[in-house]
């Protein structure tokens, strides 16, 4: 089978499970197995693939058969201007996620020596992202669960992200004090129990412990809120990202605390995705 023949053969079979974006899939997993570049590929496409590509490309055909994450079968994933580790145990970066980096981004821009805590950082895309554009902050990132905080250790050396330190903890038991912060971010677990029905095959591989945010979804921002209030500082800004229809009950809870410049940010499909506040 030649290159633009294995190409073709993903497309279709890609497509035939089911999955939307089979062209843009199929050419990374092409490249995935050669090794070849997109421009190596435009001059390479009549060359045989080797035995050993051959039985990769049914490997991972079979598994995205039954939908498992391209994300998990490659190991890593592209975020924001960084790569990742991921895989079973930690959830893959989502694009969206990227808008909340872009709002910490604005709000850090000019601030000198910045300390900012990540909570439920997962692979730690959000805090190692941060502490790579600005390396003169201080990022704590802490998270509950061993599985995921072992991809954060191995992100850290994989960005060079040394002005990071990654903990374990759980929001739920409030803050473990230290320094006050000039940022607190978060993309926690947000989805309620009977919306997981809806959400994309590939999620039923995710843990759901990344993923459910109590009956409303909304636990783990009360938590935060509550919990962490104290460990920002005066001016301070707390940073959510938000599942659908959740932004409006989110600013509320922020309010309420007594957060100013409640502020609300769409993504790219015009859902409203992050919500940021600031400590008076
Ligand atoms: C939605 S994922 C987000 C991961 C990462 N921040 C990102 O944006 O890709 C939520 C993360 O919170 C972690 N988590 C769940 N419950 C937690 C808790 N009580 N305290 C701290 N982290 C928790 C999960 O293990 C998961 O890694």
């Amino acid at each position: 089978m030649t290159i633009f023949e294995a190409y073709n053969h993903t497309k279709q079979k890609l497509k035939a499970a089911g999955i939307e974006d089979s062209v843009y899939e199929a050419k990374i997993i092409i490249k995935h197995i050669t090794g070849l570049n997109n421009s190596q590929i435009l001059t390479e496409y009549t060359k045989e693939l080797t035995e050993f590509q051959q039985n990769n490309l049914t490997a991972i055909l079979r598994q995205r058969e039954i939908r498992y994450p391209l994300q998990y079968i490659l190991g890593e994933w592209d975020f924001y201007k960084y790569k990742f580790k991921v895989g079973v145990g930690v959830l893959i970066p989502r694009s969206d996620t990227e808008i909340l980096v872009e709002k910490c981004c604005e709000y850090l821009q000019g601030k000198t020596e910045p300390k900012i805590l990540d909570l439920c950082a997962g692979s730690g895309c959000i805090g190692i992202s941060l502490a790579k554009d600005f390396p003169d902050s201080a990022v704590v990132l802490l998270e509950k669960y061993p599985e995921a905080k072992r991809y954060i250790d191995s992100n850290i050396e994989l960005n060079a992200a040394f002005n990071t330190l990654a903990v374990m903890g759980d929001i739920f038991e409030g803050d473990a004090g230290g320094q006050p912060y000039d940022l607190i971010v978060s993309n926690p677990p947000y989805i309620p129990p009977k919306e997981m029905a809806i959400t994309s095959p590939e999620t039923k591989f995710e843990p759901e412990t990344a993923l459910l945010g109590g009956e409303d979804g909304l636990d783990f921002y009360r938590a935060i809120i509550e919990n962490y209030k104290s460990s920002l500082k005066d001016g301070g800004m707390l940073a959510f990202e938000v599942g659908i229809n959740e932004a409006k009950c989110v600013a509320e809870l922020l309010k309420n605390a007594g957060f100013v410049n409640v502020d609300i940010t769409k993504d790219l499909n015009s859902i409203e995705r992050v919500v940021t506040a600031i400590k008076e």
